[in-house]
């Protein structure tokens, strides 16, 4: 059986955008395959170095969303990166190996250091994300990394890094695959890309009300300023939306209502709002009940911890021995 890897920053509460983008597809891969899904804490250091104060309550919120959605501790080991050490180790380890050229030329890296004005990410710990990253996969011996397309350079260089590894001191470890989710990025309510920095998500743990109030305040196609303008649906985030969560016939009805200016931007989000709230009725059911009782999100955690650090100290073994510490 293959052994899948992946790992997310925690930034808090997740929304629509992570569950397409991310959890459906990890939900499908642990029916699969042997999933290690963990919450990587050091890795959200290396930009939210100034403030670590969010830090405790974005792992928690993102580990009850995981579970929330289905992820499912009997099956998947989730874990806390910082709680395995093994990968600090084996991440210094890597950084002897790793040429600075590599690092720097890392498209991800110059384009975040251009653009990110609010910190200083010309830091040691920022430069070296992807040699953490490829620790942490490595460590588990993971044959593939289900990530994004903004992350396939680091897993390009994760690979890079692996192979002069083995080069130099033999075959260790398996090559990581890159496994790409595709999934268009949803757009948010502003009809952009849906994100929490653009305050434009809808989360998973939104009442009802909010959902509502967030739909009905949503951007549409510019071109119809009045009622009796004709739209195009395909410039629409509504649509975007709709396309995702209504049926054949609803989808038809908005197609044929907005380009004929039969039906009103109003009418056309309020059909789309109760679809939404009912896809996640039975998520938020199962995120009330781990509320209440916040100790699940602590036994998860830490039977996922030993699961983890097992084979992490296993792999530190025979990584010590090989290079002669
Ligand atoms: N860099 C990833 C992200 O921002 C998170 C991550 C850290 C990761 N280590 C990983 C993903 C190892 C896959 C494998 O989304
Ligand atoms: Fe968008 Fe619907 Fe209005 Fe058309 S009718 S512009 S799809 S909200």
């Amino acid at each position: 059986m293959k052994r899948v890897l992946s790992g997310m920053r925690p930034s808090g509460k997740l929304h629509l955008g992570h569950y397409h983008g991310v959890l459906e597809n990890w939900l499908k891969l642990q029916k699969e395959h042997e999933c290690f899904f963990f919450v990587a804490d050091w890795h959200a250091l290396t930009t939210e170095y100034n403030d670590p104060s969010t830090i405790q309550d974005n792992i928690k919120e993102m580990v009850i969303d995981w579970l929330s959605v289905g992820i499912n501790p009997e099956r998947s080991t989730i874990f806390l990166q910082s709680a395995i050490k093994e990968h600090a180790e084996l991440h210094l380890l890597l950084s002897m190996i790793t040429p600075l050229s590599w690092l720097e030329r890392n498209p991800t890296y110059k384009e975040q250091v251009e653009e990110v004005k609010d910190k200083d990410l010309h830091t040691y710990g920022f430069l070296g994300y992807p040699v953490l990253q490829t620790a942490d996969i490595i460590i588990y011996k993971a044959n593939m990394v289900p990530v994004g397309i903004d992350q396939a350079p680091h897993l390009e260089l994760s690979r890079e890094i692996t192979r002069r590894f083995n080069f130099l001191y033999g075959d260790t470890f398996p090559e990581p695959q890159t496994l790409l989710t595709e999934t268009p990025k949803l757009l948010g309510t502003d009809g952009r890309k849906m994100s929490k920095s653009y305050n434009n998500a809808i989360f998973l743990s939104d009442p009802p009300d909010v959902i509502e109030k967030k739909i009905l305040h949503m951007m549409t196609d510019p071109a119809r300023q009045r009622r009796t303008d004709k739209g195009n649906p395909d410039l629409c985030p509504v649509y975007f939306l709709h396309k995702i969560y209504s049926t054949p016939e609803t989808i038809a009805w908005v197609g044929q209502g907005c380009t004929t200016a039969g039906i009103g931007c109003i009418e056309c989000k309020k059909s789309l709002i109760p679809s939404i709230i009912k896809m996640l009725e039975p998520i938020q059911k199962k995120r009330a009940e781990l509320v209440k009782n916040p100790d699940v999100v602590d036994q998860v955690l830490s039977k996922g911890n030993e699961k983890a650090k097992k084979i992490a100290q296993e792999t530190m073994a025979w990584v010590r021995k090989t290079l002669k510490l």
